[in-house]
């Protein structure tokens, strides 16, 4: 099927699709953001990746290029004439077109706008939970602002990278107190033996994942402890479980870390649970 993108306010084929090559997205990483994901034909959790778009924008002093009630509008008309039911919604925006100069051109100027949307197998996603996936440990060499969901991305390229070499799905990043932070584009999560959830504190270090937020959620409905800290590769393969959020894998288990079995090297059942659980409390808006 023709895929159709949004580009600055035009509903355009993909082959048509361009932004400039001034495009400070392109020349600096000058751009921010999201990805929704998209479950039976409605949107999941809109406000909260609005939210955090905003939050990224200001951070970065980028415009916001439209009303939230106008993205929404774009994000559900992209993924419609898509005809995405299942799948993801891809938004970016930079901080516009201008001659190349490091320091910020007039802040008139319109910011670039691109959503893209793609439907994903949901038997997949399913299959692959259910036998768990590998992720090895990398060094995290990002930039320290990792809060603001940037499309500064090239650490996280080569650690994905660095996994797929491995045969693993994920690169967890290890800080230099070798504390774990998150994955590429995932955030971490352990289930200790006496069955409480840990996952690194989301003030610095890490993306605040939306996954992550409404989990936290779920957990606390499922009357599950959840302890906000940092945790070690060593223990997280002594752990009795661990897993991963994202708005594009959900939960999904790990089953070995560097080669190494966690738990009996099968997903658990907390994981498990909280993959079944976690559509109760997300928002969900038609397309
Ligand atoms: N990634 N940490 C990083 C570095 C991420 O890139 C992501 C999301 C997350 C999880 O955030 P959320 O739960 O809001 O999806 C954590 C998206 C899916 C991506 O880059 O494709």
């Amino acid at each position: 099927m023709t895929r159709i993108a949004h580009v600055n306010g035009r509903y355009l084929r993909h082959a048509n699709a361009a932004v400039s090559i001034e495009d400070r997205g392109f020349q600096f990483a000058d751009a921010v953001y999201e990805v929704c994901e998209i479950r039976d034909g409605e949107l999941v959790d809109p406000t909260r990746h609005l939210d955090r778009l905003e939050r990224s924008l200001r951070e970065l002093r980028i415009r916001m290029p439209m009303s939230r009630a106008a993205l929404l509008v774009v994000l559900k008309e992209t993924a419609r004439r898509n005809r995405v039911r299942d799948g993801s919604v891809y938004l970016q925006i930079s901080r516009g077109q201008a001659p190349r100069d490091h320091a910020f051109p007039d802040p008139q100027l319109p910011p670039t706008v691109v959503v893209t949307a793609k439907p994903h197998d949901r038997a997949k996603g399913e299959a692959q939970a259910a036998k768990g996936i590998a992720v090895v440990t990398v060094p995290d060499n990002r930039w320290e602002r990792v809060d603001i969901k940037s499309v500064g991305l090239l650490p996280n390229c080569l650690a994905k990278q660095a996994a797929v070499e491995a045969g693993a799905k994920e690169a967890w990043f290890v800080d230099a107190d070798g504390f774990v932070t998150e994955g590429s584009s995932t955030n971490a999560w352990i289930v200790t033996r006496d069955g409480h959830l840990v996952t690194r504190p989301a003030e610095f270090g890490i993306l605040r994942g939306i996954t992550r937020t409404v989990l936290l959620e779920v957990a606390a409905r499922l009357g599950l402890t959840v302890e906000e800290r940092a945790f070690t590769p060593q223990e997280a393969t002594e752990a009795a479980e661990a897993f991963i959020t994202a708005a594009t894998t959900l939960v999904m288990p790990v089953v070995s870390l560097d080669g190494r079995a966690i738990g009996d090297g099968r997903p658990g059942p907390t994981a498990l649970a909280l993959r079944q659980a976690f559509h109760a409390s997300t928002e969900r808006v038609p397309l």
